[in-house]
């Protein structure tokens, strides 16, 4: 529900072929849908509708050309900047790119939070969407302020993990705090967040690994409502 694989929108896959083997690959490790977000960020990757859409209906003729039964479907993720503020204030529910309708994947950045969090939340929400906020465990700086995450979840916003932060792929302070995050019952969803060839190869190694399965046992993430 969160990955990058839709080519050459944002600073995930590059080319087609690119995009066609890495979902080969994934669903081979087993997944069957696939929701491409692409990032939405200011004048960095300036995507819309207009840009993610047709590139989501080339995919989908290039996966049934190549026999490759995985369902995809596109969405976004937004960073929650001034100008998505103004967006959210501006639009309706249907002008935004949401997950099966009721879910829009949002992120902040790494270096602090974003200003207005909790109005944009609060908008979302108004709008009749519940916001997903990618990778908590990536923001460093709540690393030490774990109520922050209580905060987030009281306000009707859901978490989203990383699988790639329990392989250790973004430090062990990242991977702790996810760890932490998810036995602690705060996680909701989790995503590949899929980008690049260093990824999958860290996706097919946690596929292997069993403490993986260990962690994430008696833990019912919201995933399978998407399929
Ligand atoms: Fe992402």
């Amino acid at each position: 529900m969160h990955s990058h694989l839709l080519p050459g929108l944002d600073d995930g896959v590059k080319e087609m072929e690119t995009s066609i083997a890495y979902i080969r690959q994934l669903h081979e490790l087993g997944y069957s849908k696939l929701i491409c977000t692409p990032h939405i960020l200011s004048d960095i990757y300036p995507n819309s509708r207009q840009t993610i859409l047709p590139k989501l209906y080339a995919l989908r003729e290039e996966l049934a050309k190549a026999n490759i039964p995985v369902k995809v479907e596109a969405a976004a993720e937004y960073m929650m900047d001034h100008e998505f503020a103004e967006l959210v204030e501006r639009s309706k529910k249907e002008d935004l790119l949401t997950i099966s309708n009721q879910y829009i994947l949002v992120e902040m950045s790494y270096l602090a939070a974003s200003p207005h969090v909790e109005q944009i939340i609060f908008n979302l929400r108004m709008l009749g969407l519940q916001p997903i906020l990618a990778h908590p465990e990536r923001y460093n700086y709540y690393h030490h302020n774990f109520e922050q995450y209580e905060r987030f979840k009281e306000l009707g916003c859901k978490l989203q993990l990383n699988l790639l932060s329990l392989s250790g792929g973004y430090g062990p302070h990242v991977k702790k705090t996810g760890e932490k995050l998810l036995k602690n019952g705060l996680i909701d969803f989790v995503g590949t967040d899929m980008h690049h060839e260093m990824h999958m190869k860290m996706l097919q190694k946690l596929a292997s690994t069993k403490d993986f399965y260990e962690l994430m046992e008696g833990h019912e993430m919201l995933n399978k409502r998407l399929m």
